[in-house]
């Protein structure tokens, strides 16, 4: 167990690369990567389409193993565990908000954000407490009970968020949360992730929103699977 890290240091990737096959060809879809991240710290990812952001992402929030490199989290190497103990360390350290936000449309807004709870362990009282407050804070108190088939996509988007922070994790996952929302609502979107940081969690999140970016710690820079920018906010990435 490698002991080597700063004492706010969440993940680190060291020379991380993933490699894709698709038929004969091989897409190097991210290489070399070198990059800690902290906890307290909003990360935005910026890249053209196809640049690696995505794969980045699946790779910091240990839903893929990288074809090179390692992934070490809170400390520990990633490719000395089996999918069963990653699976556990996702959960409760992890909170994900995907571009298809994984709701459970036949459920509740108040039952998908009671699911981490659930899972955690929790009894369905602090399970439920914890969802709504949760949900309060991305202002959708009023609609505990309707059906996530029955929100807007913006509403559903933010069950996503609530669900995603529920646990208060360790390092939050974030791809293009405000694609598509009005910038009243990026801005709640974006104010709860800087909330999360600011009690300590690790957000990285892929983005191209002004609203979003302005909000950063830190901007990292992709161009064709390679990191090419890295810099504090309000220093300007090196292009
Ligand atoms: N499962 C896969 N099999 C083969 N190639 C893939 C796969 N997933 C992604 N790629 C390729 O890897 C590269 C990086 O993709 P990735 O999804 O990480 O990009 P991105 O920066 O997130 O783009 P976008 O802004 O469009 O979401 C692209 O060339 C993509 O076509
Ligand atoms: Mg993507």
């Amino acid at each position: 167990m490698p002991a080597d890290r700063g004492a706010d240091e969440v993940l680190r990737a060291e020379g991380a690369g993933r490699t894709y096959k698709s038929g004969k060809e091989e897409v190097a879809a991210l290489s070399g990567a070198d990059l800690a991240f902290n906890a307290g710290e909003v990360t935005v990812l910026r890249g053209r389409s196809g640049s690696g952001k995505t794969t980045l992402l699946n790779l910091a929030g240990l839903l893929d193993r990288p074809t090179a490199g390692r992934i070490i989290f809170l400390g520990r190497d990633t490719r000395r565990l089996s999918d069963r103990k990653l699976a556990l360390l996702r959960r409760g350290n992890l909170g994900y908000v995907l571009q298809d936000s994984g709701v459970v449309e036949r459920m509740s807004a108040l039952a998908n954000v009671a699911l981490p709870g659930f899972y955690a362990g929790l009894t369905v009282d602090k399970s439920r407490k914890l969802a709504r407050a949760a949900l309060d804070a991305v202002e959708l108190g009023g609609k505990l009970h309707r059906m996530v088939g029955q929100l807007s996509g913006g509403e559903r988007m933010r069950v996503g968020l609530a669900r995603a922070l529920v646990l208060s994790p360790r390092l939050v996952i974030c791809d293009e949360p405000t694609a598509s929302l009005d910038a009243e609502t990026a801005n709640l979107v974006i104010g709860a992730l800087r909330q999360a940081a600011d009690t300590g969690a690790c957000i990285i999140c892929a983005s191209h929103d002004p609203i979003v970016i302005e909000r950063a710690d830190r901007l990292i820079t992709l161009a064709a699977g390679r990191i090419t920018g890295d810099a504090r906010a309000g220093a300007e990435a090196v292009p």
